[in-house]
């Protein structure tokens, strides 16, 4: 079976004690908060359930909606950490402004993130997992006529999810195929943590799934190495890491940015620039491959397939410098290594 994303459907966390699929438990509560008459309500941790929304509510019409995804992590102690809250708080603000909707207040989002892991600690897995924070905005105004102007309201909700591996089969070596036709978005719109942009890449990952039997499509519109529909995309080997430099047409990752930062501190050669796809068939030869992300972590590319070729990546299986940084990563989020960069909070 392919190591694919798995199916999500919300329910409590009580009723399925064996891991479940990725996402598709949610907590007891969410925090949430609403944005009308220009200002911020008092958000408030409440038990998840439906909720109330117009039908003309302008993310139904419009899609202004963004959101975040960052990880909690129990110790061995008991004690619970998050990882890198500030970065996510700052993209979802960024996001937020992109898409025209009210920026969340960055120390109000953080609140409602501690106050939500604070209702639900419980429900902080042990290591190997961890409690995934998804952070959601929405625009409410009901106006199906406002194509072209902002949501003048908004909700603002936190929710939290225990969650293990995103890939079924934990480190099995993935298969991807490389598009280099379609655009996974609008130019301007790639670093824009939106639905929008997942929503437009299904359609292409179900039918390279069918046809190459992939995990996931990796975007190289005009030739040139972008990311995948759910992570980044990075090149390693001895010494060396490649990946595109940022730029507007994809998701500035905090993964990626963390494993840069540790790849620089291992004195390995940092390359972040546009390169191509026969650039990138050739660095597998010999070289890794593998995706980044809070969900994917860092997880190896076994095989590319171009235009109806397969590309063996090195030896085919996930790679020792893919398996290094990995591990390098997840000790300092479960608390086995020195945080370094303060990157934690213990919460
Ligand atoms: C994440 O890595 O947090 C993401 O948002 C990817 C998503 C497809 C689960």
């Amino acid at each position: 079976m392919n190591a694919q994303p798995q199916a999500a459907k919300a329910q409590p966390a009580t009723a399925q004690p064996q891991r479940p699929a990725f996402g598709s438990v949610l907590t007891s509560h969410m925090a949430v908060a609403s944005y009308q008459g220009g200002r911020w309500s008092a958000s408030e941790v409440k038990p998840v359930g439906p909720i109330e929304l117009s039908p003309a509510a302008h993310v139904l019409h419009y899609a202004s909606t963004c959101f975040e995804g960052f990880k909690a992590f129990r110790r061995a102690d008991g004690s619970v950490h998050i990882f890198r809250m500030d970065r996510h708080i700052e993209r979802m603000r960024q996001s937020a402004r992109l898409l025209v909707l009210p920026e969340p207040d960055p120390l109000q989002l953080a609140d409602m993130v501690r106050a939500v892991i604070a209702r639900c600690r419980d429900d902080v897995p042990e290591a190997p997992g961890a409690l995934y924070l998804r952070p959601i905005l929405f625009g409410t105004t009901a106006n199906i006529g406002a194509a072209a102007t902002p949501s003048a309201d908004a909700s603002l909700m936190v929710l939290a999810s225990p969650v293990w591996d995103y890939f079924a089969g934990g480190m099995k070596p993935l298969r991807i195929l490389v598009d280099d036709e379609h655009t996974r978005s609008a130019a301007q719109m790639g670093m824009v943590k939106t639905g929008g942009n997942y929503a437009a890449a299904i359609g292409p990952t179900l039918a390279a799934r069918a046809k190459h039997q992939v995990d996931q499509v990796l975007f190289c519109p005009g030739g040139e190495v972008q990311e995948t529909g759910a992570a980044n995309f990075l090149l390693l080997r001895q010494g060396e890491l490649l990946t595109r430099s940022l730029d507007s047409t994809f998701l500035h990752g905090v993964t990626r940015d963390s494993l840069l930062t540790l790849a620089r501190d291992n004195g390995y050669a940092v390359s972040e620039r546009v390169f191509d796809v026969e650039e990138m068939l050739d660095w597998v030869r010999t070289g890794e491959a593998a995706l980044s992300g809070t969900a994917a972590v860092l997880a190896g590319v076994g095989t590319l397939i171009h235009r109806g070729t397969e590309y063996r990546v090195a030896t085919g299986d996930v790679g020792p410098l893919t398996r290094a940084l990995r591990t390098q990563l997840v000790a300092i989020q479960q608390g086995e290594a020195p945080d370094r960069h303060g990157w934690l909070e213990r919460v």
